[in-house]
């Protein structure tokens, strides 16, 4: 059996916090709309820092918390969809911070769901011994995106990192990943390039006429009622496709979903029959922080010494693309 062991888990979670009430002072809405709508009360916000920093301080909690050399990292796979720049990739900036000097270093961007397909390419990696200690940071700052005056989606997301330190083991891990690129337009922030290359043509109507005005091409932008109504099943599909002719949902002990809404992760454990029991949930505190909220749920429990040697454990996420996809791993 080629599988992963988790070594060490990190997060770095910003001091600042916008909780529901300091939205109402900048926009037209309440905790009342808010919370029973998302199930979120606050979320952090990096006022002072750049999203590398919080993604190499996430890495050094893991590292430590492995009790693990950085110059043994042979690999580091950062899921971002919020870099501080185009290039170099992110995971370069946090080598550089955390002193990984042996380690290969490239970025994800699945978005939401990029902690579970950094997982995934972490354990290909391992299975065909090209590496043999991974270090994937998740590290999302989404207030460089978010629009402050778009009441329907500013108040979703917050800022925040995670780590996960993997090697090989004999554990089982299977998983599963899918994307829907027809529904690309349900939730995109386009890039923001100053182009003055003096051959263009129509190009920037182009981004201009299909990306909404010019102000907002480069804010996140978001069709949320179809957004959600792709991740209710899509989340479903991604566990069922996971576990399938290996373990019956029933034998999940614990599911880490992507924290994107309460109710969705609601509706789509109540569509696998899974009981609220086996769910963890920290939106109320921390809101979408993308694909960040994984790796942060899981060092919370790990924490909390709530992953127990054993346990089978499921991740599950979507995000924009659209993407999705579900892990499942034992501890
Ligand atoms: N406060 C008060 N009113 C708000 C509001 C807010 N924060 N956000 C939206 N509204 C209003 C709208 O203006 C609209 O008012 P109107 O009927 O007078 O025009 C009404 O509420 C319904 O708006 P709508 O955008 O249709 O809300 P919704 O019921 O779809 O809920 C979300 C909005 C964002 C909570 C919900 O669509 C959602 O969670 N979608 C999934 C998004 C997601 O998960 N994204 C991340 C993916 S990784």
């Amino acid at each position: 059996m080629n599988g992963i062991e988790i070594l060490g888990t990190g997060s770095y979670v910003p001091e600042f916090v916008a909780d529901n009430d300091k939205f109402s002072e900048i926009l037209d809405t309440s905790d009342e709309w808010i919370f029973p709508r998302t199930g979120i009360k606050q979320r952090h916000i990096a006022t002072d820092i750049p999203n590398y920093y919080m993604g190499a301080q996430a890495a050094k909690n893991a590292l430590e918390n492995a009790r693990f050399s950085a110059e043994d990292v042979d690999l580091i796979i950062v899921s971002t969809c919020t870099p501080d720049f185009f290039y170099p990739a992110m995971s370069c900036l946090i080598q550089k911070l955390i002193g990984a000097k042996n380690a290969a270093c490239f970025d994800v961007n699945s978005a939401c769901t990029g902690f579970i397909t950094s997982l995934d390419i972490a354990h290909s990696s391992l299975a065909a011994g090209k590496h043999k200690n991974v270090l994937i940071v998740s590290s999302e700052k989404l207030s460089q995106q978010v629009d402050y005056t778009d009441r329907a989606s500013s108040i979703l997301f917050g800022d925040a990192a995670g780590a996960v330190l993997v090697t090989k083991s004999d554990k089982p891990f299977y998983s599963y990943m899918g994307a829907e690129g027809d529904e690309f337009e349900a939730l995109y922030c386009k890039a923001n390039y100053n182009a003055n290359c003096p051959w263009y043509g129509n190009i920037n109507e182009f981004y201009k006429n299909r990306f909404d005005t010019p102000q907002k091409q480069n804010y996140l932008v978001q069709d949320g009622k179809a957004v959600y109504k792709f991740a209710v099943n899509a989340m479903a599909n991604a566990v069922k496709n996971a576990v399938k002719g290996h373990y019956d949902i029933s034998e999940l002990d614990l599911v880490i979903p992507h924290q994107a809404n309460l109710r969705i992760i609601e509706k789509a454990t109540e569509l696998l029959g899974i009981p609220s029991e086996k769910v963890y949930t920290n939106i109320e505190h921390m809101g979408n922080v993308s694909s960040a909220c994984i790796p942060i749920a899981l060092d919370e429990l790990k924490k909390a010494g709530r992953i127990v040697p054993g346990m089978k454990l499921c991740f599950v996420g979507f995000g924009a693309g659209l993407t999705y996809g579900a892990a499942v791993m034992e501890v």
